[in-house]
């Protein structure tokens, strides 16, 4: 999501839809602004893009008053509707705000004020803020926000006004980031600077715990406790396209590097106490039991990402799995009843095979979970039940922390299911530590591969590229070499090892590059002994391994590191450096990585 800000002289709307605007690749599911005029709040919002909002206000016009908050939407609690965008209103109508982050004891506050008599509107976590500081306001708003922050937990950025004082924005900051733009005669705020940056290049960053009180001529800012503190004015020179990709050079490389924040993200709401929990599952242990088969089906990353959990799943849980792909599976007459639990996995939950198949599962009567990024997408609306990839929004069309959270999600349904069948007893813990270290084994992972930008230049002109691996290393392969194909328009093609020699080892010739994955221990010397038959073809091997291994790191010509990681779980964290591989080989060739050609991020036809 994004938020901004203004308070000074102008007209606030059109400002605060310029802003808006350049926050969109933040989210974009619906949006709204409350504006106030002398003490009169007018709030307006609309489900889809900030354009609809533009159409719906005449740009601003029908929306007066100099001082305003704003807020696009990417849902998280509550579907993108027009009751859940922002702003929300206090039932008093005095306060108006706007939230960027989660609040994570919502629930436990909602309960608290409904029986206090305050009145919801929507189904967000943001509107208990907008009820508390209603409830604790008395006259005096810095006193009012810090009841109110000691009541949250979880992160957010807040823009919040008050008919009582007009002419004041006020912004609180925990865990979300939250700039102020100091102007003249005007002030501003917002989540990120490129909505600033149009206005103003003074700006403020506030830290985890500060608040703001902002007028158009003053910026007062306090600490956690109330106390007011002096921030020093930065000068921000960067331009607004790199501000929007976070200063890198695509957004897919800036979703490369949002890896171990999205995938902490999926992680951590569902491990308390101990344990896996999934508390959008309403699944009981004995449902659980019943299941006899799992059925992946999806398109494109998401099929792959499939491909990579079955092994854990089945492994853990002892429950065949399949991984079909959606438009196959949709015209193959399944085999599937009741006992048959289906996931479907999609980012954006629309992709039309993926729910074609979805309805066709349903139909025939089986269990239907979908593992979706997109809140409220079809997907996530047809099925029995919706586990959400917390990934943020995913802008580049080639998915990378689309999949890796897809993953993360089967992983952690892996373990809960099998707890659930009482099949994990005594090796919880383990299992719970190698889940909650992959956030952080992804950054080990880019912190070991400072080499590929060079060896893109090495590998960038070949014809093709072969993709060599076992089980999970065969998994995380298929995915890495369509990102190749996706973006850098080589010809890439994963192969399972073991069977390289019924007719693939044919195409093998002097100086042909072949990837090899060797990041399972229990089967890397199988692959080894492919490497060496490669090799003494003539073949070209990147392999990719761990640092010390030396079997594998003294037969390859060329390597790409993981760190030492839990095969059950490797596919998160070893697919990074060939997602970073495919990148650096697409740039070497000049291609539009972004958006590749004759591609699209979501498949709406059949
Ligand atoms: C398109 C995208 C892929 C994606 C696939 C499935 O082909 O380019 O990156 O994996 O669709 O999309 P979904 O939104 O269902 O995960």
């Amino acid at each position: 999501c994004g938020i901004v800000g203004f308070t000074g002289a102008q007209s606030a709307a059109p400002l605060l839809l310029d802003g808006l605007k350049k926050l969109e690749y933040r989210g974009y599911d619906s949006a709204g602004i409350a504006v106030m005029d002398g003490q009169k709040i007018t709030v307006s919002k609309v489900t889809g893009r900030i354009a609809n909002l533009c159409e719906k206000t005449r740009d601003g016009a029908d929306v007066p008053g100099s001082t305003g908050i704003g807020h696009t939407r990417w849902a998280t609690h509550g579907a993108p509707t027009e009751e859940n965008a922002h702003p929300h209103l206090s039932n008093d109508g005095r306060f108006a705000v706007v939230h960027n982050g989660i609040i994570e004891n919502y629930m436990q506050l909602r309960d608290e004020l409904i029986r206090d008599g305050y009145h919801f509107e929507s189904e967000t976590d943001t509107e208990v803020i907008v009820h508390l500081i209603e409830m604790y306001y008395r006259g005096n708003m810095r006193k009012a926000l810090l009841k109110t922050t000691n009541r949250l937990q979880g992160s957010y950025a807040l823009g919040v006004i008050c008919s009582e004082e007009p002419g004041k924005i006020y912004a609180v900051r925990e865990a979300s980031p939250l700039i102020l733009g100091v102007g003249i005669g005007e002030n501003y705020f917002a989540s990120d600077v490129t909505a600033l940056v149009n206005h103003t290049r003074n700006v403020i960053y506030l830290e985890d715990g500060e608040f703001a009180e902002l007028s158009c001529e003053t910026i007062k800012i306090f600490d956690c406790t109330g106390q007011e503190i002096r921030k020093k004015v930065t000068r921000i020179l960067w331009d607004v396209q790199a501000a929007e990709k976070g200063g890198y050079e695509h957004f897919m490389l800036k979703e490369i590097m949002e890896q171990p924040g999205a995938v902490k993200a999926t992680i951590a709401p569902r491990i308390k106490e101990g344990k896996v929990v999934f508390e959008e599952l309403g699944l009981t242990a004995s449902e659980i039991g019943e299941i006899r088969k799992i059925i992946i089906t999806a398109c494109g990353s998401a099929y792959y990402a499939g491909c990579a959990g079955k092994y854990a799943i089945e492994k853990l849980c002892r429950i065949p799995v399949e991984v079909v792909l959606a438009s196959e599976l949709r015209y193959s007459d399944p085999l599937i009843d009741n006992r048959t639990l289906v996931i479907v996995i999609s980012q954006s939950g629309e992709t039309a095979d993926t729910i074609a198949a979805l309805k066709e599962c349903k139909a025939k009567g089986a269990r239907t979970l979908a593992v979706v990024n997109v809140v409220g997408s079809t997907v996530a609306k047809l099925a029995d039940y919706t586990v959400y990839t917390w990934a943020g929004p995913e802008i580049a069309v080639a998915t990378t922390k689309g999949y890796t959270t897809q993953v993360t999600v089967l992983y952690l349904l892996a373990v809960y299911f099998a707890g659930q069948l009482g099949r994990t007893e005594g090796e919880d813990r383990k299992l719970l530590t190698a889940l909650q270290a992959l956030p952080r084994q992804i950054q080990q992972a880019f912190d070991l591969n400072a080499s590929i930008p060079a060896l893109a230049k090495k590998y960038h002109a070949s014809k093709s590229l072969f993709f060599i691996g076992r089980n999970t290393d065969y998994a995380i392969a298929l995915e890495g070499a369509l990102k190749m194909k996706e973006i850098s328009y080589l010809h890439a093609e994963a192969y399972a090892a073991g069977e390289l020699k019924h007719g693939t080892i044919a195409l093998i010739e002097e100086h042909q590059p072949v990837i090899a994955l060797c990041g399972n221990p229990a089967i890397m010397e199988k692959t080894l002994s492919n490497i060496v038959e490669v090799k003494s073809r003539g073949a070209e091997v990147l392999a990719l391994t761990f640092r010390n291994n030396q079997k594998i790191v003294s037969v390859a010509d060329d390597l790409l590191f993981i760190p030492k990681i839990d095969a059950l779980f490797s596919a998160v964290v070893e697919i990074v450096p060939l997602q970073l591989l495919a990148y650096y080989v697409a740039r070497e060739n000049g291609c539009d990585i972004d958006k590749p050609k004759n591609l699209a991020k979501s498949v709406t036809v059949e």
